[in-house]
């Protein structure tokens, strides 16, 4: 596959909305805001206990809402001016759109989606409007998150990978690489391409990839003048 030296791919997790507020999934204690993520993002959990995980999504819509883009996102809408810019995320908040970005692929699905449990093909746009007990499709199938839970097929994911494996640049941000088959995207880059990873703590990080330690906040911002002045 011939690389395209003027396309650049964004790989990111939570780590990137950190800085807005935004906690990330694997913190010290394991829990995604005091839930087992099991709980409350699997088939299982939601069957278990609807009521639990349609609230559990209300408050993150709401949090999403309230919170902002912060520098990372910023600085990698900017890279559009100069170059073809697709970002893969994993993250279900919109805030990569919300800084600017026009080309997102959401791999894990979006928190301002709804899906009938009766019909996972028909998507709804409900904003950050709460989805509760009772709200159903045409059909009376209860209204669930458009998210991917644990053991549901990822979104995009064919597309995500043509769009890696041809890339001039890529680069992996806030993502601790747990999950698959998002994670094993890493390893399609193409030979030639300019390969960066950020995060905070990763103990190995993808052979041929520059490891940036430290905030996206601060340390994408740079990564991205240093693009621009190429
Ligand atoms: N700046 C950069 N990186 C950060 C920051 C920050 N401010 N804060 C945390 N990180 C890094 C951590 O070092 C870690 O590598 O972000 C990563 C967060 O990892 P996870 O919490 O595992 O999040 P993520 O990789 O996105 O999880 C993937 O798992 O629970 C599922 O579907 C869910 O999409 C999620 C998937």
């Amino acid at each position: 596959m011939a690389m395209n030296p003027n396309k650049i791919v964004v790989l990111s997790g939570a780590g990137v909305s950190a800085d807005s507020g935004i906690n990330t999934f694997r913190a010290a204690d394991g829990l995604w805001e005091s839930h087992r993520v099991e709980d409350v993002a699997s088939p299982e959990g939601f069957a278990a206990n609807h009521e639990l995980v349609l609230r559990f999504y209300n408050e993150r819509r709401r949090q999403i809402q309230q919170a902002k883009p912060n520098a990372a996102h910023m600085a990698i809408a900017s890279l559009e001016s100069h170059f073809e810019v697709v970002v893969i995320t994993q993250n279900i908040d919109d805030l990569h759109e919300r800084g600017g970005s026009s080309n997102v692929l959401h791999v894990h699905g979006e928190i301002t989606k709804a899906r009938s449990v009766y019909d996972d093909v028909t998507v709804f746009n409900i904003g950050y409007e709460d989805i509760n007990l009772g709200d159903t499709c045409e059909l009376g199938g209860q209204l669930r998150p458009h998210i991917v839970w644990f053991g549901e097929a990822v979104e995009h994911i064919d597309t995500a990978l043509d769009h890696i494996s041809d890339a001039g640049k890529v680069l992996v941000v806030g993502t601790s690489l747990n999950v698959f088959p998002v994670a094993g995207l890493v390893r399609y880059a193409h030979p030639n391409a300019e390969k960066v990873i950020n995060a905070l703590d990763l103990e190995a990080p993808p052979a041929n990839y520059e490891y940036l330690q430290g905030k996206a906040a601060k340390v994408v911002p740079s990564l991205v003048q240093r693009w621009i002045a190429q």
